[in-house]
This record gives structure tokens, sequence and C-alpha cells, in this order.
């Protein structure tokens, strides 16, 4: 797959009109990007690397294949690109570690996996919908299921094509590179009997596991003949009190003050900055999975009773607003440190 190489930096022209290449070993030497060459280079930012067939692809609503067969070629003889079969892409939210984050994530895995080896049946197809490192689509493959499509946008994609072969399902599992929501990628799938998915981001909502899960289902299941997995999403929110989360924030705010009483810098924006992030961050991230959380439930004091405010089927949600009207409140005395949310997602098999 092809990337940016460090060769070159690239940068507009004067005039903002053109998009030039300026040799990382001699400042002197630029070269001037046609139209088409910038397209590609845009397409492979935008996929985080992309092979020549993606590429291809992906741009032939605005360029005839041989024209984009000659621009690349040209990026590639100038060395502006390289071609490199390592995925890793830092600048993009999903690193390697983010990854493995979620495969060590035992009650998710655990879930998906158990409800997987209920409905999975022999001869099913089966939409593996983000499969990041592919780990379900290569099961859902071992299960029986006779089609598995596995999509992701990400590059990442090359590494559940690489599972899926070392697992003896290669040839079950296509893997393919594209956005979920663009209905040129669903249109090369066709009919599928269940679509797995897992878009829960740090806070339930931040992924759009919403509009995602609604748009896969019209897609493949307009009669509702379909399995979803998972199928329900219940939300519930809680007044908490938490000093450890606190106390992390303050050491923070107090480093950063004594940041700027060494440099003779007012640092008001950046603790304000800090109050709102770090506040989010601290409940939030920390919490994500029981093998990684820094912050276990029983440094928490809940406030008041948790209450639900978002409790969806899948299959009858019609459309992905959250609107609650339900208050929380704090029926015991403390100092609210946050709002914590708790969600459950639902597998056919009943499990959550
Ligand atoms: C939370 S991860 C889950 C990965 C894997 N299914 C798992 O359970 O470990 C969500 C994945 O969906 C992919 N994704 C998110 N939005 C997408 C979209 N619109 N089109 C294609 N893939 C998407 C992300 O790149 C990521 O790999």
């Amino acid at each position: 797959m092809y990337r940016f190489s460090d060769k070159w930096n690239l940068s507009w022209n004067d005039s903002g009109d053109k998009l030039t290449a300026i040799s990382a070993a001699c400042a002197n030497t630029i070269i001037t990007l046609s139209d088409e060459e910038l397209s590609i280079l845009e397409c492979i930012e935008r996929l985080g690397g992309a092979t020549r067939e993606v590429i291809t692809e992906d741009l032939a609503s605005e360029l005839q294949p041989a024209a984009t067969e000659k621009a690349l070629n040209h990026l590639i003889n100038e060395g502006v690109l390289k071609d490199t079969e390592y995925w890793f892409v830092n600048e993009l939210p999903y690193t390697p570690m983010i990854y493995y984050q979620m495969l060590a994530d035992s009650m998710k895995m655990d879930a998906y996996v158990s409800a997987l080896r209920r409905v999975v049946k022999p001869g099913m197809t089966v939409l593996d919908a983000g499969t990041g490192l592919g780990v379900m689509g290569t099961i859902a493959a071992q299960l029986g299921a006779k089609k598995v499509w596995a999509v992701d946008n990400h590059p990442v994609i090359y590494q559940a094509q690489q599972l899926a072969r070392e697992n003896g399902v290669g040839d079950i599992v296509e893997c393919l590179q594209g956005d979920l929501l663009d209905t040129s990628i669903l249109d090369k799938i066709g009919k599928v009997d269940l679509i797995l998915s897992e878009f829960v981001g740090e806070d339930i909502f931040d992924e759009g596991i919403l509009p995602k899960t609604i748009k896969l289902r019209n897609t493949f299941f307009p009669q509702q003949d379909g399995l979803l997995l998972p199928y329900r999403l219940q939300a519930f929110w809680a007044p908490i009190e938490c000093d450890l989360a606190t106390n992390r924030l303050c050491n923070k705010l107090q480093t950063t003050e004594s940041i700027g009483i060494k440099y003779g810098v007012n640092m008001k924006a950046v603790c304000d900055m800090l109050s709102t992030e770090g506040r989010r961050n601290d409940f939030g991230d920390r919490l994500y999975g029981p093998s990684f959380s820094e912050i276990s439930v029983d440094d928490l004091r809940f406030l008041g009773e948790s209450k639900v405010f978002f409790d969806c089927k899948f299959n009858e949600l019609a459309n992905a607003t959250v609107l609650s009207q339900e208050e929380v409140k704090a029926t015991h005395a403390g100092r609210l440190d946050g709002i914590l949310i708790i969600s459950y997602l639902t597998y056919p098999s009943g499990t959550t």
C-alpha cells in the first residue's frame, strides 16, 4: 500500500492554487503537482494509506483509470509516495495499541464471541462492519459462515485479511477498505443474514453507533428480516462523586500552574481547557474496560439513582437523535463531580 514518503514535504505554492513537493534534502528542488496527483494524495491521506486498486476505485468518479495510473506512477517514481506493507498510521484516531485494547477488553470480547457462537449458523452470510483487526469476522467464518464481508475504512483492514488467511478462512472472509456510509461499498456486498458491529467509543455515542447502525439496517434489512448484533442499546446516567478523578485533575491543574510560574506565563487558558477536557478524560477514558480501568466502581460514590435516558432496539429505531427530558437527581449529600454514563448493549443471545 502507498503512503507518503518522508523524502518530500508538501506545501501550497505562493498563490495557493497548486500543491508542491519540496525535497526534504534540498529546499530548492520543487515539483509542482498536477490536480490528478493532488486527488491521489488526498485519497491516501483520507484512507491513511491505500493500494493501487483502492486508489483507482476511490477516484473512479472523478478520474479515468489511465489518468490515475499515470499520476500515481509519477508520484511513485519521484519518491513522493512509498510502497509499504506496514499499516501503522499514528495520525489516525485508531493506533495499533488501541486495537490491542479493544481486543483485550475481555468483557466485550466474551459477550460478542458467545453471541456469535449462538447465532452464526452454517451457510450464513455475515457483514463484520468496522472489522478492526478482523477477529470477529474470522470467528464467524470458523463457525461456518459461508461468506463474511469485513469492512473498515482504516488500513487495519490489511491486518484483518492476514488474520483470516492465517486462520485458514481467507477465502471466506473478504476484506474491503472503505466507508460503510458510502453506498458504493455497500452495493458490492449484496444480501447478508447477520450484521455485527462495535461502534462504541470512549463515550457511547461518539463513534456514531446510531447513524451507522441505522444506515446498515436500512440498507440490508429494509424488511427488518435480519439479525443485528448488538440489537439493543440502553444508556443510563447517574450523578457521582469521585475523589480519585478529582484529585488527579487538581494535580494536573497545579502542575500546569507551576509550569506557568516557572516560565512566567499566565496559564489560565490552559487550565480552563484542562478543567473541561481533563474531567471528561478522567471519568471517561479511564473507565474504558475492566482490563484498563484506572478508576474502579469502588472509587465512585453515587449521589443518586441511575436513570435510563436512552433505550432502543436498533430494528425499531427511527432516527439517530438522543433526546431525554429525564432529570438526574442527586439525592445524597456530596460534591457533584460528574455524570456517569453507563451503557448496555444486548446481543441476540440475550447476553449484555
Ligand atoms: C470500536 S472499533 C471496533 C473494531 C472491531 N470490530 C472490534 O470489535 O474490536 C470500530 C471500527 O470501525 C471502523 N469504522 C468506524 N466508522 C467506520 C466507517 N464509517 N466505515 C468503515 N469503518 C468504520 C473503525 O476504523 C474501527 O476499526
